[in-house]
């Protein structure tokens, strides 16, 4: 299998993994996020997120959203004063719930189901923003090209906005593994397969399920992701690690208080000029 087919059969079985449990997340959310949203100007971001979103200036600008999901970070970002709000994720299901509820809470946002790598050139230099949230980059076989295809995305002068799970925390064992030690250094930093595993993503419900199909996982490291975003004219504007726990699964090693990376924040700033990627 070619590179391209080979990548292609990794989304895809991303895409299903992702359909399979949107229903499972949509039944224990609720009506959370309708309630939420019903209320003028609701924002679902934390206080430090929104003082960092706010040096980016996006009143009236144009904000594109990779890895949407559900659709409430866009929400989030239209409700901030972003003007056109494009939301892009290959699920399905993400998509539809996205779609309905900005329809329902009346924001105006578009969303559009498509493979990150797949998104067509009618995009290109249109954002004044790209915004990515936690557990987005570790779905992408090829991070390079994820953020050269972020990056043509963006206007020159535009900015790359990433609030990510650190990978560091990949080390440490999830709230449901069966270790006594929050703490203890379990699995690799560098590792250049992914993990495949069959179910296991609720981790809004925390219902624990299998599936008879396979999801691919990647550890990018933070040289990964710092030379991916300076390799493709992403000037790195701002980078901070936080004790937060974004991936709703090290609530453990956050309680523990003991010093240990498990979020960042990423801004760059697109230059002009040819990429060296
Ligand atoms: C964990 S969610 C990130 C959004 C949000 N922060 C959240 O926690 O729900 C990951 C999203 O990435 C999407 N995704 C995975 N691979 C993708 C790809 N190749 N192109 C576009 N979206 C993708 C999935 O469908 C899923 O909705």
């Amino acid at each position: 299998m070619n590179m391209q087919a080979e990548m292609k059969k990794i989304t895809e079985a991303n895409r299903d993994a992702w359909n399979e449990v949107m229903p499972r997340h949509r039944e224990a959310a609720g009506e959370r996020w309708d309630k939420a949203f019903m209320q003028a100007g609701f924002v679902c971001m934390r206080e430090h997120e929104l003082e960092l979103l706010g040096r980016t200036e996006i009143e009236g600008k144009a904000a594109a959203h990779l890895c949407c999901n559900n659709g409430v970070e866009l929400l989030s970002l239209k409700n901030l004063g972003a003007g056109e709000c494009v939301g892009f994720d290959i699920s399905d299901a993400a998509i539809r719930e996205a779609r309905e509820r900005a329809g329902r809470c009346g924001i105006e946002c578009r969303f559009v189901r498509s493979d990150v790598y797949e998104i067509g050139p009618e995009y290109d230099d249109r954002f004044d923003l790209v915004y990515i949230s936690a557990g987005g980059l570790g779905w992408m076989p090829d991070l390079k090209l994820f953020f050269a295809k972020a990056a043509a995305m963006l206007k020159d002068g535009g900015r790359i906005f990433i609030h990510e799970i650190h990978p560091f925390s990949e080390t440490l064992p999830f709230d449901d593994a069966d270790d006594a030690d929050a703490l203890r250094i379990v699995g690799p930093y560098f590792k250049d397969e992914p993990y495949v595993e069959y179910g296991g993503l609720d981790y809004v419900g925390k219902a624990s399920y299998s599936s008879a199909k396979p999801q691919y996982w990647f550890v990018h490291t933070i040289a990964d992701i710092l030379t991916g975003l300076i390799g493709n004219r992403l000037e790195i504007e701002h980078f901070s690690e936080y004790e937060f726990d974004v991936s709703a699964g090290h609530a453990r090693v956050e309680r523990a208080r003991a010093g240990v990376p498990l979020s960042y924040i990423a801004i760059g700033r697109k230059r002009g000029g040819p990429s060296s990627a």
